[in-house]
């Protein structure tokens, strides 16, 4: 066993061990982040720096996980130049992944005053756009939530149509499927789950039954294209040629018996 001290504090920890398990055990509390009991330590993510006396007296930042016990070493867990370090090591990971919460959460412990997380929307309000423009159901608007600016969906007004999810040009909006379900949701939450119609055709799930109800109310003064919104873009297609087929046609000529 050897004697160290943590924070001008006495402390005893086995021979072969690191500074951070010393202080550990002592229950002195260090944060850590890409330490794992059960792996090597790396020295990678530099949260867990603490400040060790050198011969000279002088402090140095070192990194606790890899840094091992020594008889008679000096060292402490907070203060100034700690915090510094440790606030340049948390701005370093934050920048590389800005909306881990567990980072913002030791990032917040450190006093760290960060920004609100990012959350993928660009602002571009295209899919707002989209959504009263062309479909012309303002599913979709703009609105103020927790202190900023935020793409807010109406579940009542959305028809599954996916437009929205097609024309974001950063996925902060998606559109699955799943037995017979679509679902479309921002930020990773679904607002609109909508009932899927097979193609009268193929028998494949193709749209929403309100998608295709809007395409009905559109297109009710044209009867000649009204047929095509049950079937799927595939077998709509195929339909309409065997129609343009049958035009050209020359008619049958009658036979008299
Ligand atoms: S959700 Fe997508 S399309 Fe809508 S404003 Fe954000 S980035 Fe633009
Ligand atoms: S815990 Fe990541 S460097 Fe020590």
């Amino acid at each position: 066993m050897i004697t160290m001290y943590i924070n001008d504090q006495t402390v005893v920890a086995e021979a072969e061990t690191t500074v951070l398990k010393a202080a550990r055990d002592n229950n002195i509390h260090i944060p850590t982040l890409c330490h794992h009991p059960a792996l090597k330590p790396s020295g990678s993510c530099r949260v867990c720096a603490v400040a060790v006396e050198k011969a000279s007296g002088d402090r140095t930042i070192m990194l606790s996980c890899i840094l091992p016990v020594k008889q008679g070493l000096r060292l402490w867990t907070e203060g100034e130049e700690v915090r510094q370090a440790r606030i340049k090591a948390l701005m370093r990971l934050i920048a590389m992944a800005p909306m881990s919460e567990r980072i913002r959460h030791l990032a917040e412990k450190e006093g760290i005053d960060l920004p609100p997380a990012p959350d993928g929307c660009i602002r571009c309000r295209l899919c707002i756009r989209v959504c009263k423009e062309i479909i012309g159901k303002q599913a979709l608007r703009m609105d103020k939530e927790d202190g900023r600016q935020m793409v807010i969906a109406d579940p009542d007004r959305c028809i599954g149509c996916g437009t929205c999810a097609n024309i974001c040009p950063t996925q902060a909006i998606t559109v699955s499927e799943d037995g017979g379900m679509r679902s479309v949701s921002i930020r990773g939450s679904a607002f609109g789950r909508h009932p899927l119609k097979r193609c009268q055709g193929c028998g494949k799930y193709y749209a929403t039954e309100k998608q295709i109800q809007l395409m009905e109310e559109r297109t009710a003064p044209h009867p000649q294209v009204k047929e095509h919104h049950n079937y799927c873009a595939h077998c709509a297609k195929l339909f309409s040629n065997k129609l343009m087929v049958m035009e050209k046609q020359p008619p049958r000529l009658q036979t008299h018996k």
